[in-house]
């Protein structure tokens, strides 16, 4: 598949597919994707009336959002119901719970070849196991597969903690070191990586305090679960005002006459070589996405 076209996926909100209520708000939301649960937010009793519902949530999507379905581990007793029904609603990803192993992708990139656009189809995997982040080096690396729809990786932080037993601290001290080896993962793969979910959404001071680490760990958005925490996230991972001067300052620098075929050169006192013109210019086109 081509995994070129990407869209800004700085919101990410995870919206029960046993929730009536939420499920009729996806329209009016800004966030940039969304990601309609069948999984942890739906009780085992309501897993059949949330998968029926899907059809209806798919038939009134907005076009401007990004709409994934997360279904159950294929594994269990209603992951392959899950996923027929979320082919049938052509979404724009299928979520993978508890992805362990690149078989597990391999096996979902299997299942979905008879889907009805196959390549339109994309696999986002969440990363919430020990077991996942001893293989993920594997896992990343179907990022490059142009046979596998690996894009994206979501860190399932809530899972991670519950299966590690640890107390993450403040500021999610203990977990960093796995987000971090997330990020290198996402990065030698070629995918986006989304944060895992804040889960106290009252608390927008600590919510953004989240968002502005997420960000400058280099994940390139956050998984949501409530509406209020989407203009926030929005903001943390759009590029700043000063970063996108200084994106602009190198560019307009490299295009000037004297510098077309120069490979380094100073500007304002410091060296920037085309390894930042690079830099720079990934950032004005994710600028250009968002409207920044
Ligand atoms: N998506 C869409 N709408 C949502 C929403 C979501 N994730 N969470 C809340 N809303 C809606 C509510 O339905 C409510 O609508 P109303 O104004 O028509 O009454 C409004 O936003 C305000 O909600 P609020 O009363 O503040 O929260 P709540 O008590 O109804 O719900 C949660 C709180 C945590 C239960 C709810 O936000 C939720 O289910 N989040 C997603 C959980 C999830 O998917 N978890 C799995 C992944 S970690
Ligand atoms: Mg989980």
């Amino acid at each position: 598949m081509n995994k070129q076209v990407q869209r800004p996926r700085r919101s990410v909100l995870y919206v029960p597919a046993s929730s009536e209520k939420a499920l009729a708000k996806i329209g009016q939301l800004a966030c940039d994707a969304v990601i309609v649960d069948l999984e942890d937010a739906v009780a085992p009793q309501e897993k059949a009336a949330a998968r029926a519902r899907l059809a209806a949530v798919f038939s009134a999507r907005p076009h401007r959002c990004e709409m994934a379905v997360r279904i159950n581990p294929l594994s269990g007793e209603w992951g392959n119901d899950d996923l027929a029904a979320a082919i049938a609603c052509a979404p724009d990803a299928i979520v993978l719970p508890k992805v362990e192993t690149a078989r597990d992708i391999l096996e979902a990139d299997d299942a979905l070849d008879d889907a009805p656009a196959p390549d339109a189809l994309q696999l986002w995997a969440m990363i919430e196991t020990p077991k996942a982040l001893i293989n993920i080096g594997a896992i990343a690396e179907l990022g490059r597969d142009p046979a596998s729809r690996l894009t994206c990786f979501v860190a399932g932080t809530n899972d991670l903690v519950k299966d590690t037993g640890i107390t993450p601290g403040p500021d999610r001290g203990l977990l960093l070191p796995w987000l971090m080896q997330m990020v290198l993962a996402a990065r030698a793969g070629g995918l986006d990586l989304l944060d895992g979910v804040y889960n106290d959404f009252r608390d927008g001071d600590g919510f953004a305090r989240e968002c502005a680490a997420a960000a400058a760990m280099g994940f390139d958005g956050k998984t949501l679960i409530h509406p209020s925490q989407i203009e926030a996230a929005n903001r943390a991972f759009s590029p700043s005002p000063e970063a996108l001067a200084e994106a602009r300052a190198i560019a307009d620098a490299f295009a000037r006459p004297e510098n077309i075929s120069k490979g380094v050169i100073a500007l304002d006192g410091r060296m920037v070589e085309r390894l930042h013109l690079a830099q720079a210019e990934k950032l004005l086109a994710k600028a250009a996405a968002v409207g920044a």
